[in-house]
């Protein structure tokens, strides 16, 4: 088996991670402390120690209060320094981060202070440690239409650093149908787009972001293997995954790791990639996660640099940029 060098040192772009999941205890508690917000829990521990989901809503609502401490241009800066450091360390050359800027909006925090915030550490790291990036908005699907298309028509004054729009939050009972005008409006604007799709959803929310919303990628997408018409046509089409093994165990869409579909979804052709979704909260960064997939798996080196390989040909990255990933 691969060692963890080997794979921790494998060049990897990040296509499937939340910047706002990325907010470890620590800092959740010294931006509190910074901004004046109240944490409901006494300590670092026992704030970690809420890390225990039963399903995607659970870790949601802990997700949506804990980001309450980000307030400010810095705070945004400093949290994804953090990330693009440690994910650096863990062989990304290249991130694509998703951000939800409705749940910043909601409580008063002006976009222009997260788009910059979060921009300004990007192009730092670009400059420091050699990775490469940009953003992706999230449009949180649990909450009515006319709310992401106002905050699209926000961020549109900021393109420089928007790459593409995506679709996150509560699934099952929100279908991306609800979302193809604000889609088709992004992509107007010269944005791609990619969506969560079949990760707590049925195999026909991956049909209909792909019918009806255009999306180049699917994150998650891992229910495609209950479908094999389904697989079948994204081995065809070359649609990627955006895979994110120890999100699926933690929020239990998986029963354990060795039964996670990463292996059959490959065998079947599709283009897998593999993220870390929200790691502060899942247990592990991206190189992680391809430690964890060796272990329960029995992912090769052969399999792991396929992965690390698609993820770099999968991203929005210009071509001269993946030509010198590669
Ligand atoms: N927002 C942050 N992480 C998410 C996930 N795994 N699924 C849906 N929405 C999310
Ligand atoms: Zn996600």
């Amino acid at each position: 088996p691969p060692s963890d060098d080997t794979l921790l040192a494998l060049p990897k772009a990040e296509l499937h991670l939340h910047i706002e999941g990325t907010l470890e205890p620590d800092l959740a508690f010294e931006l509190a402390g910074r901004n004046g917000v109240e944490l409901p829990y006494a300590s670092v521990e026992e704030l970690a120690a809420q890390y225990d989901f039963s399903d995607l809503q659970s870790f949601l609502d802990l997700y949506y209060a804990t980001m309450a401490v980000l307030r400010t241009e810095d705070d945004f800066a400093e949290l994804t320094r953090r990330y693009l450091r440690t994910a650096a360390a863990q062989g990304v050359r290249h991130a694509e981060l998703f951000f939800d800027p409705q749940a910043h909006v909601a409580r008063g925090v002006p976009i222009e202070a997260v788009i910059d915030g979060i921009g300004g550490a990007l192009a730092e790291a670009e400059r420091d440690l050699g990775v490469s990036g940009g953003l992706i908005l999230c449009f949180l699907r649990d909450q009515p239409v006319e709310s992401a298309d106002a905050v699209l028509t926000a961020a549109l004054t900021r393109p420089e650093r928007l790459l593409g729009v995506g679709l996150d939050s509560a699934e099952v009972g929100y279908p991306p149908e609800l979302f193809a005008g604000v889609f088709a409006r992004a992509k107007d604007a010269g944005l791609h787009a990619v969506a969560h799709a079949g990760e707590e959803g049925p195999p026909s929310y991956i049909v209909q972001a792909l019918d009806l919303l255009g999306v180049e990628r699917v994150d998650h997408g891992i229910r495609a293997a209950e479908d094999p018409e389904l697989m079948a046509r994204l081995a065809a089409d070359g649609i990627p995954l955006t895979v994110c093994p120890l999100s699926n165990v933690r929020l239990r869409t998986v029963p354990d790791l060795s039964a996670h579909p990463l292996l059959r979804l490959d065998a079947a052709g599709v283009r897998v990639t593999v993220n870390s979704d929200d790691p502060a909260y899942f247990g592990g960064y991206v190189g992680d996660n391809y430690l964890a997939i060796r272990d329960a798996l029995g992912v090769t080196a052969e399999q792991a640099e396929r992965f690390a390989r698609t993820s770099i040909d999968a991203s929005f990255a210009p071509t001269a940029r993946k030509a010198e990933l590669q």
